[in-house]
């Protein structure tokens, strides 16, 4: 495996309280390689996000962060604000659990996708709307023409989810963090995206930090996964090890409710066949 893409040590992230300062990440540590698929699963409230708007420089004006990120051998910290806005998008993609949060309602997604590729890429215009043609291609459109001359709310959800990982892998970018990329879909769409990102990893050798509080998801896609509770990283390893036997017991109470849910959908499917005429 090549070495670290990204690579984050002791990360600590503080906001200041009436109480004094509380630490919502504590001392996380973590590395992605190109071509894996790193898991961040915990649930709401532990720290997810706020790990990853550190490693993107985005947190909010009132935390303050200390610890190490690096980013292809980069510390980010050492970069201006004008090479950290290229580092985002050309070196590490992002996906956003709504993608009409990242998406401008104003503009076509051609000048969206054109945009970043003509920044980040130095693409002409030709150049840039051809790459774009492709990558929707790639996410499995069969007209990307039609989708480029549409607006955000012309698309459904999974539609526009779909758009948003082409545009970040339009540029082709060494990792994509995608924070909780399917929460907001139904089902079946939640399967085909992530399929998708599993395609596209290894298509694209990028490396994926997948954020989900979905155990599930985790046993589907992930090489890797860290568990995180409280702002704290409590287990870490390969998806088999971790899953298959799991050392801490906050992992192995993820783990039960998630069989737990697994077992009552299956008994619900199994009424709903026995109720049916
Ligand atoms: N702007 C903020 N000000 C104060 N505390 C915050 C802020 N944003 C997040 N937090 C705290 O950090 C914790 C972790 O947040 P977050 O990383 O968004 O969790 P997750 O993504 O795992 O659901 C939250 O439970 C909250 O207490
Ligand atoms: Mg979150």
């Amino acid at each position: 495996m090549s070495a670290p893409f990204l690579s984050v040590r002791d990360l600590t992230v503080a906001f200041h309280g009436r109480q004094g300062d509380v630490e919502a990440v504590r001392n996380v540590s973590l590395d992605l390689a190109r071509g894996e698929i790193l898991a961040l699963v915990g649930e709401s409230g532990s720290g997810k996000s706020l790990t990853s708007l550190s490693i993107l420089r985005l947190l909010p004006e009132a935390a303050r962060m200390t610890g190490r990120v690096e980013i292809d051998g980069q510390d980010i910290a050492s970069l201006s604000r004008r090479q950290m806005e290229d580092v985002r998008g050309a070196k590490i993609g992002m996906i956003f659990q709504e993608p009409m949060t990242s998406l401008n309602p104003v503009l076509t997604i051609e000048r969206q996708m054109t945009e970043g590729l003509i920044r980040h890429k130095g693409a002409s215009r030709r150049e840039a709307l051809e790459m774009a043609r492709i990558s929707l291609d790639d996410v499995g459109f069969a007209e990307p023409e039609r989708v480029l001359r549409q607006y955000p709310h012309q698309l459904s959800g999974g539609m526009r989810q779909r758009v948003m990982i082409a545009a970040a892998l339009a540029l082709q970018p060494g990792i994509l963090i995608a924070d909780e990329p399917t929460t907001a879909l139904d089902v079946t769409v939640q399967a085909q995206v992530l399929d998708l990102l599993v395609d596209l990893k290894s298509r694209y050798d990028s490396g994926i930090l997948l954020i989900t509080h979905d155990i599930g998801v985790v046993a589907e896609t992930a090489d890797r996964v860290a568990v995180m509770r409280g702002g704290e990283i409590v287990e870490t390893g390969s998806v088999d090890a971790v899953l298959g036997a799991p050392s801490h017991d906050y992992t192995r109470a993820l783990l039960a409710s998630h069989l737990t849910v697994e077992k009552a959908m299956h008994q619900r499917d199994a009424d709903a066949r026995r109720m049916a005429p």
